[in-house]
């Protein structure tokens, strides 16, 4: 939500800054902006749209200079303007601001400012940021000054600031928002995340809550709330920077996708011992024993991670005869859910970086839960705060359309119900058999994944349907929802997942010849009364596109379209029929002409609430 980048070196910034923006476009596409320090001080850009229109103002104007900050925008306060696009400058135009997140008490700020007659220019909560700063570094040095601004906000920033009485210095201040340094040779970077400068280095070091850094081109200091020195360690980014291209695919969402039978696999590398029927998750080795003797496993998560944790919830209570529950992490967060010693809490985060899953996460750990966290990218946020995690180590996810994430979390909550199922009643007969069959998955995707010149015509055929209905049933409800989300979020079709058990309680009532139904009904304990949903369907003149298991000529005589996946067990079923849900909805959105990994409205990684 809003991608920031800075730096300072002995190279022309404006490059590297716009570079760092396109590698962080997912992050926000509304409008973009650039300040750059040159020889007769700050000037800044602006543009609405993505940052390619950013580049194409630039393209007649000359911003020379070594020291630069940039933004590209998700909006929150004020409308897509270019008055509201960052950087944003106080009256005197000294500090330059760019931030990611919201000043939640900016009116009160902005009221006592205004009073004291600064003049605004936008509508943003990010302008108080600038005014706050030169008022109070009137009269001390700017180290204390971003002190004290920081005790009277209420809210999240990650912040890029610019001083015009500073030519050699690039200020970088985090509260929530997520912020790590480059630290490059002779040569720093402040970024929201590590692709925007993974190009020019891969050691990096994480900002944490109240940590302000002042870079200069011979090093950086980090200081904490009350400005003491922090000592921070340099870490190593694993990335390598074409991971984070298209590598020839028409777009990232497409890509990711192709990737899945390798996001299986790396999911699961090194943490079978299929002789044994065991998972072996060395992140968990030290609470293993917590997470056997636990009473209750909670999980928060939102989207697309919310989904894959429902279907953790089924594998976990299965397997291992643990009570879970699954929570959005926005209504966790509020509610007044009681953990203890006793729980186990689980933060499920693609990029680990999602405010209200953090947030629950906190909440958890404060009531004295054991916190684990199931995160893709490495030194997060939340990997860092939780207590033990697994990493999914499936690469970078950029399409803001969620897929190979989806998949490498469901591989892993398989691998969780290995670990602790193994270690509870599970026998040894069914532990191998889930570790042999998780060894096959990544190519029986594969063979979804040649069909889909198919799916393909099928989206095609039905790209220009108003509503998609999404049945599924046990391990396939959860796969019904994230079909239809993935549908409403890049093809713009409103689209409804729905317990194929509950049609019959109001949703049926939708069912006409214009309103199609996916259902997804593999061979599995639920498939006859899937079977029977799909008559109820069809007996109301619905459509209905089945997604079954190879070889069942029965779906046909009931599906006016039947997408086949291979047979595997049935906990692994969302593992196969997800895929052919994910590349119709990638296919819908290209027939319709939309930015597929671009979504409108939305951002990739959601820092803000
Ligand atoms: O990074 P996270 O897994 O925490 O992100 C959670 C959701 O924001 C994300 O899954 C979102 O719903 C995607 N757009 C879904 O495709």
């Amino acid at each position: 939500m809003c991608g920031i980048i800075g730096y300072i070196g002995e190279r022309e910034a404006l490059p590297l800054l716009l570079d760092g923006l396109r590698m962080m476009e997912y992050r926000g596409y509304d409008s973009a902006g650039v300040a750059v320090r040159g020889p007769a001080g700050i000037r800044s850009i602006r543009a609405v749209g993505k940052v390619a229109s950013l580049e194409a103002k630039l393209r007649q104007i000359s911003m020379p200079g070594t020291l630069g900050g940039a933004h590209e925008r998700w909006a929150t306060h004020g409308g897509v303007t270019e008055a509201n696009a960052h950087p944003h400058t106080d009256c005197a135009g000294r500090f330059w601001v760019i931030h990611n997140g919201i000043i939640e008490n900016y009116q009160e700020l902005k009221t006592e400012l205004l009073l004291k007659g600064h003049v605004f220019r936008s509508e943003t909560d990010t302008e108080v940021i600038a005014h706050l700063l030169e008022d109070i570094a009137a009269d001390q040095d700017v180290e204390t000054a971003i002190s004290q601004m920081a005790a009277r906000f209420m809210g999240t920033y990650g912040l890029i600031i610019l001083d015009n009485h500073a030519p050699d210095k690039l200020i970088a201040v985090r509260n929530f928002s997520p912020l790590v340094l480059g630290i490059g040779e002779k040569e720093y970077f402040a970024a929201s995340d590590p692709a925007a400068f993974l190009k020019h280095t891969d050691q990096v070091v994480y900002l944490a809550d109240g940590e302000t850094a002042i870079l200069t081109r011979t090093g950086y200091r980090v200081y904490d709330r009350r400005q003491n020195l922090r000592q921070k360690q340099v870490e190593t980014v694993d990335w390598k920077p074409e991971e984070a291209q298209k590598s020839g695919h028409p777009h990232f969402m497409l890509k990711e996708i192709l990737e899945e039978p390798e996001a299986v696999r790396n999911s699961i590398r090194g943490r079978l011992i299929p002789t044994e029927g065991l998972a072996k998750l060395g992140g968990l080795e030290a609470v293993r024993s917590q997470l056997e003797h636990a009473a209750r496993v909670v999980i928060a998560a939102c989207g697309t991670s919310y989904f894959s944790a429902k279907t953790g919830e089924y594998m976990l209570e299965e397997c291992a005869g643990i009570p879970v529950e699954v929570d959005y992490a926005s209504e966790f967060r509020y509610r007044a859910a009681p953990l203890g010693p006793q729980d186990v809490f689980i933060a499920v985060s693609q990029s680990g970086e999602t405010a209200d899953t953090l947030a629950a996460l906190r909440e958890a750990r404060k009531q004295g839960a054991l916190t684990l966290g199931i995160v893709n990218i490495v030194g997060s946020t939340i990997a860092r705060e939780s207590d033990a995690g697994v990493y999914q180590h499936i690469g970078p996810e950029i399409s803001v359309a969620s897929t190979k994430a989806f998949l490498s979390q469901i591989t892993i909550f398989a691998l969780l119900a290995l670990f602790i199922g193994r270690a509870k009643n599970m026998p040894l007969a069914a532990g191998l058999e889930i570790a042999a069959e998780l060894q096959r998955i990544p190519q029986k995707i594969q063979t979804i994944l040649d069909q889909r010149e198919r799916i393909r015509q099928l989206a095609e055929k039905h790209k220009d349907s108003g509503n998609i209905f999404y049945l599924g049933r046990k391990y396939n409800f959860p796969a019904a929802l994230e079909g239809a989300l993935k549908l409403k979020e890049t093809a713009y079709i409103h689209a409804e997942g729905c317990g194929a058990g509950e049609l019959k309680h109001g949703p049926l009532a939708l069912v006409s010849p214009d309103f199609p139904t996916v259902a997804i009904a593999p061979r599995d304990s639920v498939y006859a009364k899937m079977l029977s949903n799909i008559e109820e369907v069809k007996a109301r003149g619905g459509p209905v596109i089945a997604i079954g298991t190879e070889g069942d000529e029965n779906l046909r005589k009931v599906a006016a379209e039947v997408i086949y996946v291979p047979e595997t067990l049935e906990m692994l079923t969302p593992l196969l029929t997800t895929v052919p849900l994910q590349l119709f909805a990638y296919y819908a959105s290209v027939a319709r002409g939309n930015d597929v990994d671009h979504p409108r409205n939305l951002a990739k990684s959601v820092t803000v609430e």
